[in-house]
């Protein structure tokens, strides 16, 4: 079996039903269910006993040292982390403690339970840290894509804390032997992405008639991957990736945020119009900038696709149209979301007196 951590948030959810609807073998998932972790995306596995749920923390050790040794993993794969940059703008401390100091203890259960495999299962043992492109910081507009050389320049705290977990998966590679993979992807949507991320927040607020809040100038540019890309590249890194080695992951896919609103706003219009009939562009709301907002990420993938043979099956223009028609779908699932929790981080971080908002008419 594998383990994956962090398997009850976006993408980690995504993963682990990808994974059973094609393969067989089984999944221990350890999650510590924050707001961000949500067992409801995970119903389709009820019943399932290829689908093993514990709740806990990375960084309990006593906890993952029983798990690896009753379980015996032949990979772990690293989806937990705090994962928001706006979260982490607002209170840095979680994002800290879980992607540094619970990869660290993480990597440590891992270390020790690895030493004692022998034979093939000690050959074949994979440790897999998913990263971001947010580590290389943020490129110009003439700048190529990031590659896997690109220098480590995180500017955000949520950044910095990735970095750091990652430069430590690579040390207890250098120094322990530890046979670990990290990959570094772009941006992901697609079904059960929590609605505090920009595109499930636009779908969410336009049907709400609420406004659409772009920071800035919202000509900051991101490189869109569907989630379902994500996990698969995962899948083949997993399985042919080079032992020590990172791996890029985008969809070739760069676009300014404003321009990613305006589609949203362009596929509500066709698929649930305003009963007023005004567009709902109508709703974008130009509000204050994020603090040291990365102006560009833009992943280049060569590596990936010329060594593993990997791409990505969806264009942009199928998958966004899947994921607003998911979330037009899934009200259900968005409306249990949106609890009291979610409504305090709205309004801390959306009424803030500075934000001057400006309605686009
Ligand atoms: P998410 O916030 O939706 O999910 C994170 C999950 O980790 C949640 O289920 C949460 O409960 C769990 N978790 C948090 N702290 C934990 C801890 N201490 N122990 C165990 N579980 C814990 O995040 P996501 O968007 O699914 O991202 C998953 C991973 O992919 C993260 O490592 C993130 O840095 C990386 N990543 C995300 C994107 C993206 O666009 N979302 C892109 C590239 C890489
Ligand atoms: O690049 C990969 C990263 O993508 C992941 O590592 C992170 O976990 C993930 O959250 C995401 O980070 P971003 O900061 O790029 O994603 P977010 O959805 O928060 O914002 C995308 C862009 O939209 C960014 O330029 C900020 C802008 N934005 C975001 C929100 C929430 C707005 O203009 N308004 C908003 O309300």
């Amino acid at each position: 079996m594998i383990l994956v951590t962090g398997g009850a948030g976006f993408i980690g959810s995504n993963f682990v039903l990808d994974w059973l609807a094609t393969r067989d073998e089984p999944v221990l998932n350890l999650d510590k269910l924050t707001y961000a972790g949500n067992l409801e995306n995970l119903q389709g596995l009820e019943g399932d006993g290829r689908h093993v749920f514990v709740q806990g923390d990375i960084g309990d050790t006593e906890l993952m040292d029983h798990l690896l040794a009753s379980h015996r993993p032949r990979a772990v794969l690293n989806f937990a982390a705090e994962s928001h940059v706006d979260r982490s703008i607002r209170g840095p401390e979680a994002f800290f403690q879980t992607n540094v100091q619970g990869t660290l203890r993480l990597l440590q259960s891992v270390r020790e339970y690895w030493s004692r495999l022998e034979g093939p299962q000690r050959q074949g043992f994979r440790f897999l840290q998913v990263s971001t492109d947010e580590v290389y910081g943020s490129l110009a507009p003439d700048e190529p894509a990031f590659s896997e050389l690109h220098r480590i320049e995180p500017n955000s705290p949520y950044s910095a804390s990735k970095a750091a977990s990652d430069h430590l998966v690579r040390a207890w590679h250098h120094t322990y032997g530890l046979p670990v993979l990290t990959t570094h992807c772009s941006n992901n949507y697609g079904p059960f992405h929590f609605p505090e991320k920009l595109i499930p927040l636009m779908i969410v607020n336009a049907l709400g008639g609420k406004p659409l809040p772009l920071y800035g100038d919202g000509r900051q540019v991101r490189d869109w991957l569907y989630v379902k890309d994500h996990c698969s590249a995962i899948c083949r890194v997993l399985e042919a990736g080079r032992v020590g080695d990172t791996y890029n992951i985008g969809g070739w896919n760069e676009k300014p945020n404003v321009e990613i609103v305006e589609v949203i706003c362009d596929l509500l219009d066709e698929l649930r119009p305003r009963s007023d009939g005004v567009s709902y562009r109508s709703q974008i709301a130009f509000v204050s900038d994020r603090p040291g907002h990365d102006r560009r990420y833009a992943i280049d993938a060569r590596k990936i696709e010329k060594e593993l043979g990997w791409r990505p099956a969806e264009s942009f223009e199928t998958g966004i149209r899947k994921t607003v028609r998911w979330y037009l779908s899934n009200a259900g699932w968005v409306s249990r979301v949106q609890s009291g929790a979610y409504r305090e981080w709205m309004q801390a971080q959306y009424a803030a007196p500075a934000a001057a908002e400006t309605l686009r008419q």
